[in-house]
């Protein structure tokens, strides 16, 4: 039984899609999450910057007392995880695009993914594709523009709209009924992708399974919150605290303080 926190990092707001996951899955258990929105996007930098600016989030996190770190970011997850994992004893928990479940579920035989080009261009992914999509069609799209459009708020916008068919459309033509959203920001665009693909496609993303995964290593290294008392969360960003307050309210809909945080 452990009462500290679960720490969260994203390279911006985008795990936030995780935290609410995390709030329903654990809702006793304290989150601290920080938002990397200073350094936002991960997505176009180097595997060295952005393992650089993990070990930074992650140091921040530990010196709150967490107790597991939730990489609330598929690029992060890609580049840095396993130096993580290397280097600190905290158990990890991380993103990746969730391809073996749309491969599975697939009727038409082809599949789109939307993510960031560290993403899809990691070896992570790239082995994922391999082991567990050979049988069918992917179409890959980086997703150039989409992160920075979240983390100024521009989400039901028509911006967002003409951006998100420039992506989406050329896959609903190669005949896709699965769209694996593999970036954590893309999540906050499901009502436009749902307008944009018209409901007969799929759309995959991965927060509740990470929600899911949090509380089986919870459990596993019996760190699971069993008390009753409740702490409220915490909410940092290397960015502009006020777009994240008011991301935080309008779009989360969570009233809370945002903290400014240099790393
Ligand atoms: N939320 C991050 C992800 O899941 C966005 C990466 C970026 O900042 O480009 O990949």
């Amino acid at each position: 039984m452990s009462k500290a926190p679960i720490g969260v990092f994203d390279s911006g707001l985008g795990g936030l899609t995780v935290w609410k996951r995390l709030k329903k899955k654990l809702p006793q258990e304290q989150i601290i999450y920080l938002a990397d929105s200073g350094n936002c996007p991960y997505g176009p930098k180097t595997d060295e910057e952005i393992i650089a600016l993990s070990v930074k989030c992650t140091e921040f996190l530990l010196a709150k007392g967490c107790k597991v770190i939730v990489v609330a970011c598929n690029t992060a997850t890609s580049a840095a995880i396993s130096y993580l994992r290397d280097k600190y004893s905290v158990p990890f928990v991380g993103m990746e695009p969730a391809i073996k479940p749309a491969a599975h579920y697939s009727k038409t035989g082809s599949v789109g993914i939307l993510a960031t080009a560290g993403t899809l261009n990691g070896n992570l992914y790239k082995e994922t594709q391999q082991r567990f999509a050979n049988h069918v069609q992917v179409h890959l799209q980086i997703g150039t523009g989409l992160v920075n459009l979240v983390e100024k708020g521009s989400i039901n916008t028509p911006e967002a709209e003409v951006l998100l068919r420039s992506y989406v459309e050329p896959m609903l033509k190669n005949n896709i009924d699965q769209l694996v959203l593999g970036c954590s920001h893309y999540p906050f665009f499901k009502p436009l992708l749902k307008k944009i693909t018209g409901g007969g496609v799929r759309i995959v993303e991965p927060s509740k399974a990470i929600a899911q995964q949090t509380f089986r290593v919870l459990t596993l290294n019996t760190l699971l919150n069993t008390t009753l008392e409740r702490y409220s969360d915490e909410f940092y960003t290397t960015g502009n605290v006020n777009d994240m307050q008011t991301f935080l309210n309008k779009v989360v809909k969570v009233v809370a303080e945002v903290k400014i945080l240099t790393l």
